[in-house]
């Protein structure tokens, strides 16, 4: 057994139940396993193996009856002791209801006190690489981008947290023809450029100008192609221009990221620019480009190509794509690739992958693809999200707005009185952004979703405010009774775990799920089932804390009695809290 990993219940509930199936039935290849949780009500255990009524099926069809009771009955004789399973019963047509042991819940939440929260066992260390946020220089960027942004930092997270090997790209657009005009306007407007670097304050004005310009003046749209063409045979005045306006998107991401604490590293369109040559090239003379009306495109396994090369000889979104994914998987290694962009481009990464494959790049035995996609942000009006006068919506701004509404949210509850200046702004960030992110991560990525700071900022519910106070609540409750981190260590080796009442015992078992909450989102890459668990955990434990005490206190406030195993279950519960805040993006303060 692994000290330094958590072990997933569910796994050994199924390697368990998958050999008594085998050893009870071994006339049936590949017999279904089917494990669940259990659902609310404690008569039918813990979690459930619903194996026997498929099964009496698959005996059925072979010209066998047996009822499932017996077949449930059967599987229990075969199942092995493990130190886990405290009790198996059959029920009704034949549901096996599984019941844990409190010895093993008491050992295994004991374990975070020597080890910390740690992660379960992977079955392979990966090198995936995480494509995210990802948006385009000089074009602003929306809350798509937004979204992309946190939904690709928390799977990130989670990923490393399991020991995965992350490389976090940032796949700007930085390359387009949308170029050819900003360095034509660049020019004329500063032609000094290349001595004296001109400040560009506003560069959504200076984009709306010089497309102004390229769509009604044909001269200078003449010169705006010229300039596309000398920038991508890497003409050095031409690269400098584009370096400048760059930059300026560049530090205004940057303040984004920091704001929201977000780590990438940019490698954007342009990185592929000779690699785009020379699989172009590659690609013609192995013979999978065809000729149509002009442009070179290539098939993959669907109704549409894509196009590697236009009828002017350019390259577009699509090489570049191609050249990266080749790029990711042989130069850089990796064998898992994640892209989190909106849904909207589903078709596009299904094509890719698909002409990947054809090509010989994509193996999917040894490799894994993912194409995370989301819903689009919908304002409270449930139409796209925009200013009231029509205008996308500038994300700074839009940071500032929840750090106004999270001021006012902790003034309504006089938090401003209690708290010192520093502590007030460092829970108005942490809800301000918390509950952006939240937001975003705890509906389901496939749906679109409604922006909404009223509904964010709520305290009751599955909100980041909710969760932040929630969390504050539990960390105050040791530390009023003096128990600092060293001494709950210590009591952890002299006091075990209380998990005797009936609530401590649901407390505890939500506690010991969280490893199989993590393996879930590996597969699906959906993080709301994070968010549904952190919230259960926190609603768990008021229903814990409001039946139990863990400090009794006289008339006269004073400590009569403290229930050190109970402190040890509330900070346990603290330490998953922060754990899964952490992927979640959510910086729980100490007092708030
Ligand atoms: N820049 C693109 C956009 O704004 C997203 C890029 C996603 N990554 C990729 N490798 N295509 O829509």
């Amino acid at each position: 057994r692994d000290e330094t990993r958590m072990q997933s219940i569910t796994d050994i509930i199924t390697d368990t139940f998958s050999s008594a199936i085998a050893a009870a039935f071994p006339d049936i290849t590949d017999p279904p396993v089917v494990i669940a949780l259990s659902g609310s009500n404690p008569k039918f255990g813990d979690y459930q193996c619903n194996s026997a009524m498929p099964l009496a099926n698959i005996y059925k069809q072979l010209g066998k009856r047996i009822a499932p009771r017996d077949i449930g009955q059967k599987i229990i004789e075969n199942v092995q002791p493990h130190e886990l399973i405290e009790k198996l019963e059959v029920a009704g047509p034949g549901f096996i209801n599984i019941f844990i042991s409190k010895n093993y819940g008491t050992k295994s939440l004991a374990t975070i006190f020597e080890y910390g929260v740690r992660p379960p066992s992977i079955s392979k260390r990966h090198r995936v690489l995480v494509d995210f946020s990802s948006p385009n220089i000089a074009k602003e960027m929306h809350v798509g981008h937004l979204r992309s942004t946190i939904i690709g930092e928390s799977i990130c997270r989670l990923l490393e947290y399991l020991g995965h090997n992350v490389i976090r790209i940032n796949h700007v657009g930085d390359w387009g023809t949308q170029f050819g005009m900003l360095i034509a306007h660049l020019k004329d407007k500063f032609p000094n450029y290349s001595v004296e670097s001109p400040t560009i304050s506003d560069l959504q004005a200076f984009y709306k100008e010089s497309k102004n310009r390229f769509d009604e003046d044909e001269e200078f749209k003449k010169r705006a192609y010229a300039s596309v063409v000398k920038l991508q045979s890497f003409d050095p005045e031409h690269k400098k221009a584009w370096e400048l306006i760059c930059d300026v998107s560049r530090k205004e991401f940057q303040k984004i990221y920091d704001r929201l604490d977000v780590r990438l590293t940019e490698r954007g369109e342009s990185f592929y620019q000779t690699r785009m040559e020379s699989i172009v090239k590659e690609l013609d003379a192995a013979g999978f480009l065809e000729l149509d009306d002009g442009r070179k495109v290539m098939w993959g396994d669907g109704t549409i190509p894509m196009t590697i090369v236009k009828s002017d000889g350019g390259f577009t979104y699509d090489t570049s794509d191609i050249a990266a994914i080749k790029h990711r998987l042989y130069e850089e290694k990796a064998d898992w690739l994640i892209y989190v962009t909106d849904a909207g481009q589903a078709t596009h990464f299904q094509i890719l992958f698909g002409c990947a494959k054809r090509i010989g790049l994509l193996d999917e035995r040894i490799h894994r693809v993912d194409h995370v996609g989301f819903g689009v942000v919908l304002g409270e009006d449930k139409k796209k999200f925009k200013t009231r006068s029509g205008d996308t919506i500038r994300l700074l701004d839009l940071l500032d707005e929840g750090l106004k509404r999270a001021l006012e949210k902790l003034k309504e509850k006089e938090r401003d009185k209690v708290l010192t200046p520093e502590e007030l702004k460092e829970a108005q960030e942490s809800v301000a952004y918390g509950c952006i992110k939240y937001a975003d991560l705890s509906h389901n990525r496939n749906h679109e979703y409604v922006f909404s700071f009223d509904k964010m900022l709520d305290d009751k519910g599955n909100t980041a405010v909710y969760l932040l106070y929630a969390f504050t609540r539990i960390k105050s409750i040791a530390r009023n009774a003096n128990f600092t981190a060293e001494k709950i260590k210590e009591l952890s080796k002299t006091h075990q775990i209380s998990l005797e009442h009936e609530k401590e015992w649901k407390l505890g078992k939500v506690l010991l799920r969280f490893p199989d909450v993590l393996l879930k989102i590996t597969r699906d890459l959906c993080l709301h089932h994070l968010c549904e668990y952190v919230y259960e955990v926190a609603t768990t434990f008021s229903e814990f804390y409001d039946n139990c005490y863990c400090i009794e206190k006289d008339s006269s406030g004073d400590i009569v009695r403290v229930n050190y195993g109970r402190i040890l279950l509330t900070e346990a519960t603290a330490l998953v809290l922060e754990q899964g805040f952490y992927i979640l993006g959510l910086k729980p303060v100490s007092k708030m």
